[in-house]
């Protein structure tokens, strides 16, 4: 049975769809069949990061409206046929999530994962994806509004029945810290309420492949912090590393 996370913020642009993406292509690479469903109707970017690029003809939401099945609005990554893609559609679009359990339900024998992409905020889309997901990953960067919007999101996760909720701390960097408005990072934590996951710095190279959709260098530190994060949700003990 497929283990369901969801990847939200309260704040927009923190991060989320390229973590989603490189966190599901190295839970692929390690060899657990992996879905990606991205749920931001009219802000779809997963494809492009994930490098599966304009292939998506059907979205999620031709598949909750019945329009097609899932597998014919499932896109293969190139990387690794262990990662699948539900786009979000490409417009804004009046979306009914009711029936989003019922799809995440039907695919649980076909994964031993599904990671679900929703858009910043607390829209129905948010709470489509915490009545599918057993842990929820936030994503937020070290400042006081990200962490203040987390906080939100992690008490909404709570009250939405979700017990295991973890944060990303993304884009972090050492020399921007000071001016964060937080003495360290058991603040934020403390403050967004969550378990650290993982701490990913601001990085060049992840920005790139985000780009060009394709996969951080195999040796790369960036590659090491998510293989670690990956471990952590897979239930090893891995230190985390800053
Ligand atoms: N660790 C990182 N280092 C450098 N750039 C990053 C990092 N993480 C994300 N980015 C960049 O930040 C921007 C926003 O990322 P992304 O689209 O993943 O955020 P999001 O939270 O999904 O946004 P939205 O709220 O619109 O869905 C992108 O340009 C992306 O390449
Ligand atoms: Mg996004």
């Amino acid at each position: 049975m497929a283990k369901v996370m969801m990847i939200a913020s309260g704040k927009g642009g923190t991060g989320k769809s390229t973590v989603a993406v490189f966190m599901a292509s190295e839970l692929a690479l390690s060899g657990s069949k992996t879905l990606l469903i991205e749920l931001d109707a009219g802000l779809r970017s997963v494809d492009v990061i994930s490098g599966t690029g304009r292939q998506a003809v059907y979205d999620i939401s031709d598949v909750l409206k019945g329009r097609c099945d899932p597998r014919k609005a499932t896109l293969t990554s190139p990387h690794t046929d262990n990662l699948h893609i539900i786009a979000a559609p490409y417009k804004s679009s009046d979306t009914d999530f009711t029936g989003f359990k019922r799809l995440t339900d039907s695919l649980y024998e076909d994964y031993d994962y599904i990671l679900i992409d929703t858009a910043a905020g607390l829209a129905d889309a948010f709470y489509a994806a915490c009545e599918a997901a057993t842990l929820g990953v936030i994503v937020a960067t070290a400042d006081v509004i990200s962490v203040r919007d987390g906080r939100l999101v992690s008490d909404e996760m709570y009250d939405a029945g979700l017990r295991d909720i973890r944060l990303i701390i993304n884009k972090f960097s050492r020399d921007n810290f000071k001016y964060s408005g937080f003495e360290d990072l058991d603040r934020i934590i403390d403050g967004v309420c969550a378990r650290l996951l993982g701490v990913i710095p601001a990085s060049a190279a992840i920005s790139k492949c985000a780009i060009n959709g394709s996969l951080l260098a195999p040796l790369s530190p960036e590659r090491q912090i998510f293989r670690a994060i990956c471990r952590r949700i897979q239930g090893q003990d891995v230190q985390i590393i800053i």
